[in-house]
Formats: C-alpha cells, sequence, structure tokens
C-alpha cells in the first residue's frame, strides 16, 4: 500500500520506539531501521522525512555508529536527535567533543521561535537532557536554534536544505512540548498529510486480507488476549466464515474468564465466529501434577497447547492461512527493525504450532504498536473491557502459583485474584496501575479463625507500573484500600489465613511471581 512515510534511522537508543510512536500519533507512519540498513533500500522507500535518534557512543571515535553523507543530500527533511543531531553536525562539518558539563535530566532550554521546528513552542521551554558529548560547532550553512545555560547549541537548522539536528529528546514527555516539536517536524517541514489513522487502517486492512485470502480457509489460535482478538475480528470481518478461531481454555485462566472470553466470541456473541472452545483442563492439570519448577510447568503447558492445537486442526482439515498476533514491538525487538535488539524471551502459550499444515501466516498487526492495536480494537468495535485488558501470560495461572498447581490451588488464586481486582477497580485504581494480580504463594503458616487454629496458604498481591515492561516499580496502593481485599480474601476464600504485598520492583524481581 503506497502511504507516506517517515522512517526512523535507529543508532542504539533507548528511545528509539518511543520516537516512532510519537510520530504515529501525529498520525504519520513510521517504521524503524538499523542505521546499518544501506541507503539505497531508504531511498527505494521513498520517505516524507528521516529521523536519525540517539545512541549510547560518541560520533567522533572510529567505530562509532555513522551513516552514509548522502543521507542529507537526498532532498528529504532529515531531523537528528542528541546522536543523531551529533552526527549530522559531525559528518556535514561542524564539530563534537565532550562537554565540559554533563547535562541530565529536565533542563529549561531558551528557543528561536521563528524556525519553523519550534513554532508555537514558548520562548522558554523544558526540554530532556542527556549528554556527555555537545556540538561545539555548527556545520557550515547552519544556524543555532536553542540554547540552555550549559549548552550554546542545543538545536540547529540548515533550513533551505531541511536538515534539522535537536541536542535535547523531544520523544520524552518530559520534554514539554516536544509533540509540537515532532508535529512540526513531520507535519509542517515533511508536509506530511497525517494519513495514518485506525479507520483507515481497519478498512485498507481488511481489503487486503480479502484479496489476499481468496476463497481460503483460515486458522486462528484466539487466547482473549487484546492482540490475538483484534487480529480474529478483523480476519472475520474480512472473510467471515472462511476464518474458525480455536480458543484452548487450559484451566488456569482469571476467575470466569473463559465464559467471558466465549460470550464475546462464540456463537451467541456479535461476531458470529466459527468458534471452537476446547475445555483442557483436565489434561493440563493432570501433566502438571508434581511438577513445581517454573520452566518445566511453562515448557509442559506450551507443549500441551500445541497438542491440543494439532488435534483441533486435523478436525477441521488443511487450511491456508493461520493468523499470528504479531505486533510491531515484537519485529522490533527480534532484531528485524531497529538496532537495539532485545531478544524476547515470553512468547504466547506454544507459539507458532509448525505441527499445523498451512501454506502462509498472516500477520495483521504486523505494523501496530500495542496503543494502535486497541484502537483497531475499539474502531472493530471489541468491548472496551478486552479492549484494555492487563497482559495476561500465555501459561497464565501456572505461573502465578508457586509450586505444584492443583485444581485446589487454582480456585484459591482466582477467587483471591477476583476479588483484588474488583476491589481495586471500586477504588477507581485499575486504569492507573500498569498490571496487578494476586498469586498464591507455596507458603502455610498457623493462623486463628473464630477460635480455631488454621494451616494454611499465604496470597501474595501485586501491582506494578511498567513503561517497556523490562523494568517495573511496585504501585503503593493505600492501605484502606489493601486492608479491605485482605479482610475480603481471609472471609471469602477458604484455605487462605494471609495475606502479603509484594513490595519488590523489576530487577531484582520479575513482574510475575513464579
Ligand atoms: P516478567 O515476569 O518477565 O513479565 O517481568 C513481563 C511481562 O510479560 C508478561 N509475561 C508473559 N506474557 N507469555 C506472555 O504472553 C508469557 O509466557 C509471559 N510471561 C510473562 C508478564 O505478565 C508481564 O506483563
Amino acid at each position: 500500500m503506497d502511504r507516506e512515510k517517515v522512517i526512523v534511522i535507529d543508532f542504539g537508543g533507548q528511545y528509539n520506539q518511543l520516537v516512532a510512536r510519537r510520530i504515529r500519533e501525529c498520525n504519520v507512519y513510521c517504521e524503524i531501521y538499523s542505521y546499518k540498513t544501506d541507503i539505497e533500500k531508504i531511498k527505494e522507500m521513498q520517505p516524507k522525512g528521516i529521523i536519525l535518534t540517539g545512541g549510547p557512543n560518541s560520533c567522533y571515535e572510529a567505530d562509532s555508529p555513522t551513516y552514509s553523507r548522502e543521507l542529507f543530500e537526498l532532498g528529504i527533511p532529515v531531523l537528528g536527535l542528541c546522536y543523531g543531531a551529533q552526527l549530522m553536525m559531525f559528518l556535514l562539518g561542524g564539530k563534537v567533543e565532550k562537554a565540559p558539563v554533563r547535562e541530565y535530566g529536565k533542563t529549561e532550554v531558551f528557543v528561536d521561535t521563528s524556525s519553523q521546528l519550534f513554532s508555537d513552542v514558548e520562548r522558554e521551554t523544558i526540554c530532556w537532557m542527556s549528554h556527555f558529548d555537545y556540538i561545539s560547532k555548527v556545520a557550515p550553512g547552519f544556524d543555532i536554534c536553542a540554547h540552555t545555560v550549559d549548552c550554546p547549541i542545543a538545536a540547529a537548522q540548515n533550513p533551505t536544505k531541511g536538515l534539522y539536528a535537536i541536542q535535547f529528546h523531544p520523544e520524552v514527555l518530559h520534554t514539554k512540548e516536544g509533540m509540537k516539536m515532532l508535529y512540526n517536524f513531520v507535519r509542517n517541514i515533511c508536509g506530511c498529510s497525517g494519513d495514518w489513522k485506525m479507520d483507515s487502517f481497519v478498512e485498507n486492512a481488511i481489503l487486503s486480507i480479502r484479496k489476499k485470502v481468496g476463497t481460503g480457509k483460515v486458522l486462528c489460535a484466539l487466547s482473549g488476549g487484546v492482540d490475538s482478538s483484534v487480529a480474529a475480528v478483523l480476519l472475520s470481518k474480512a472473510v467471515g466464515k472462511q476464518l474458525t478461531c480455536v480458543f484452548v481454555d487450559h484451566g488456569l485462566l482469571r476467575k470466569n474468564e473463559g465464559d467471558e472470553v466465549e460470550a464475546v466470541f462464540g456463537p451467541d456473541g456479535p461476531y458470529q465466529l466459527n468458534f471452537i472452545r476446547v475445555n483442557a483442563k483436565d489434561r493440563y492439570y493432570k501433566k502438571l501434577a508434581g511438577v513445581t519448577e517454573p520452566e518445566k510447568k511453562r515448557k509442559i503447558i506450551g507443549e500441551e497447547f500445541i497438542r491440543v492445537f494439532e488435534e483441533e486442526a486435523e478436525k477441521i482439515g488443511a487450511v491456508d492461512y493461520l493468523i499470528q498476533g504479531t505486533i510491531y514491538p515484537d519485529v522490533v525487538e527480534s532484531g528485524l527493525g531497529g538496532e537495539s535488539a532485545v531478544i524476547k524471551s515470553h512468547h504466547n502459550v506454544g507459539g507458532l504450532p509448525d505441527c499445523v499444515n498451512f501454506k502462509e501466516i498472516i500477520e495483521p498487526l504486523r505494523d501496530l504498536f500495542k496503543d494502535e492495536v486497541r484502537k483497531a480494537g475499539l474502531e472493530l468495535g471489541i468491548p472496551e473491557h478486552l479492549v484494555f485488558r492487563q497482559p495476561f501470560p500465555g501459561p497464565g495461572l501456572g505461573i502465578r502459583i508457586i509450586g505444584e498447581v492443583t485444581e485446589e490451588k487454582v480456585r484459591i488464586v482466582q477467587d483471591a485474584d477476583a476479588i483484588y481486582r474488583e476491589e481495586i477497580a471500586k477504588a477507581g485504581l485499575d486504569k492507573m496501575i500498569g498490571q496487578y494480580f494476586a498469586a498464591l504463594t507455596n507458603m502455610r503458616s498457623v493462623g486463628v479463625m473464630g477460635d480455631e487454629r488454621t494451616y494454611d496458604y499465604a496470597v501474595a498481591l501485586r501491582a506494578v507500573n511498567t513503561v517497556d515492561f523490562m523494568t517495573a516499580e511496585a504501585v503503593g496502593i493505600s492501605f484502606d484500600v489493601l486492608q479491605t481485599v485482605m479482610s475480603r480474601i481471609i472471609n471469602e476464600v477458604k484455605g487462605v489465613n494471609r495475606v502479603l504485598y509484594d513490595l519488590t520492583s523489576k530487577p531484582p524481581g520479575t513482574i510475575e511471581f513464579e
């Protein structure tokens, strides 16, 4: 599809995906490529603009990431951010060196508002700085258009050539007017019309899926999670009954979740999907009996998923296409897109069932960030409680129960978790916490209830906020709310006599409690 596009060239900065997301928020489609990408490939894509990201290196050192100077002569506007700004100056004849004062954090910056880049920006504004090196002399043809107390060249421009260099990070929210600057660049300087909108994405995706699939048969493993739900509904709008969705209920879902998924996607739901729910609880519990090691539990749950899926696929017969809910961060993180390749250690249950006979995989959400998947979901009319569902691991409660998984323990953690979620929602905190859940420790201890000695389990409550799931902080929930949750769990969930709150951040902990 021919759509206007901005290219982000990644020099290994920690905010590379954030840059791309912000550009998309300006309704401009954008993709991330490594600085190792050949310039011919960039030219072929005919981008309307190019952005060079930050990175951890010093551009004047011999083996630092660099790019062909030709990039600045293509007649395409280029915006360099932090390392990208320094590299632009360095390659074009300016000077970059170690800064006498290292700037880090929120910094007041004075901008020249006559620059198109800073149009509508306050003359004195707050930006996010993080640099050791600085531009000590601009390249010929450039003029300075922003400075701070310690940094004489906080931004430079050559408007005739459409070249702009910013020392700070407009993509992070600490830069108060950063979005305005990025908007000015892509919409005004690059001249993008802003044609990247979720309603047209949905419309175009439906048309192109229809064209591709023709009269073929399509199979989808539906977990009820956001990505697979949006992918399934998109496919069903495109090819209707040619799609069959298999939902494996492994008995490790949250309380009532299996029924909730069936209510939406099942035969009585609004989508009229070909929906097969496999109640595989018993076989999962049997396989998990006696297993205590978390990685082993993950493996068993994943493998069993493949077996169940395989059996169902066999009943359906040969299919032409298999749907996967891959999203853009997966593409970038698997090293196919940007530079800072972080290999994902998690995968959805079972990953790709390669045992199933199919011709091709369709990944309808491959270009989307998570927030865009959610917007597409709303566009498709999927209920909000599903679209804004918090992340739930593929192996489900199997990894929120420490030690052996039994039906009894699943019941305890389901009930405790349901109470916790209910109270968090009642307190109006559900939209303010990234991820929260109850886990069942393997610890039993002595208590007293109604004059009787008890020897029961301890439930652990967890609540974290995270930006990228690589790090996370525990959330400080008010003591009143925690006490209500505690007393309800002790009173309503048989088998629990203690409730603990997990304060651990990630690292050293993980988000899950396994
Ligand atoms: P951890 O526990 O590694 O989790 O800090 C980071 C995020 O990933 C989720 N998670 C998973 N998601 N399949 C998934 O789809 C998995 O196997 C899996 N394990 C963890 C976790 O809930 C958190 O959001």
